[in-house]
């Protein structure tokens, strides 16, 4: 998957995306992770990014023409009418809160391109011609860097051949709707807190069936909300 990132910082993404599966994905070239600077699509001298709010009010907004450039040029066509496999994401507050579900769809493209708004927001009509806009959760950021590192990272890790153990993904946390069951390492009793004697009873059944049975259990003490949403989804 090719994975590109528009930004007016784009050096920060050099260190969080040069180590562990990341890095591995990129060596192995299972993902090609690029970030480019904004300001590299504007046209005037000052690379001016960002303009005054019409209507007034606080702080700069950013224009749409840069955003609009740099998508045009990364994915060879018009940001309006794209052809398949490519997802263009506008990370945003006003987005859609990112979730297990949304990122196995985004894992399935070939090429992301990942759009970092800054200042106190970004010109609607960005919103027109990309494909998602996507939050982090309820609560602003400075910016959208830090939600493209979460969103590469966490779609990253979905790309077939990025884990080690397929199989892991399947049991964990969110993947069918539950959180994952708690889970040990050694030493089997630590401090007086003992590893539950199942897990050590080599019996796969009940070990199944126990797993299964936490993760409900958890998902309701935790997490009650996705017990709900699993029911809607069902
Ligand atoms: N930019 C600012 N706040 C954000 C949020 N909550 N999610 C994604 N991008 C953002």
């Amino acid at each position: 998957m090719k994975i590109d990132i528009i930004s007016i910082f784009p050096e920060v993404f050099e260190p969080v995306f040069s180590v562990g599966m990341s890095r591995l994905a990129q060596e192995r070239g299972l993902i090609d992770i690029n970030a480019h600077d904004l300001r590299d699509f504007t046209e005037d001298k000052h690379r001016q990014v960002d303009d005054e709010p019409y209507g007034g009010g606080p702080g700069m907004i950013m224009k749409p023409e840069p955003f609009f450039a740099a998508l045009k040029s990364l994915v060879g066509e018009s940001p309006f009418v794209l052809s398949g496999g490519h997802r263009t994401i506008l990370l945003t507050p006003q987005g859609k809160k990112l979730n297990q579900k949304m990122l196995s769809e985004f894992s399935r493209a070939k090429h992301l391109v990942v759009l970092c708004g800054r200042y106190e927001g970004v010109d609607a009509r960005v919103g027109t011609f990309v494909t998602d806009e996507v939050s982090l959760g309820d609560y602003v950021l400075s910016g959208g860097e830090i939600g493209a590192m979460v969103l590469v990272d966490s779609v990253g890790r979905l790309i077939s051949g990025v884990l080690g153990g397929e199989a892991s993904l399947d049991e964990e946390s969110f993947s069918n709707g539950l959180l994952e069951y708690p889970q040990y390492t050694r030493p089997a009793s630590w401090l007086g807190f003992e590893v539950p004697p199942v897990l050590t009873s080599g019996d796969h059944k009940a070990i199944r069936e126990w797993r299964a049975a936490r993760a409900r259990f958890m998902t309701q003490t935790k997490r009650p909300d996705l017990l709900e949403e699993r029911e809607t989804d069902l």
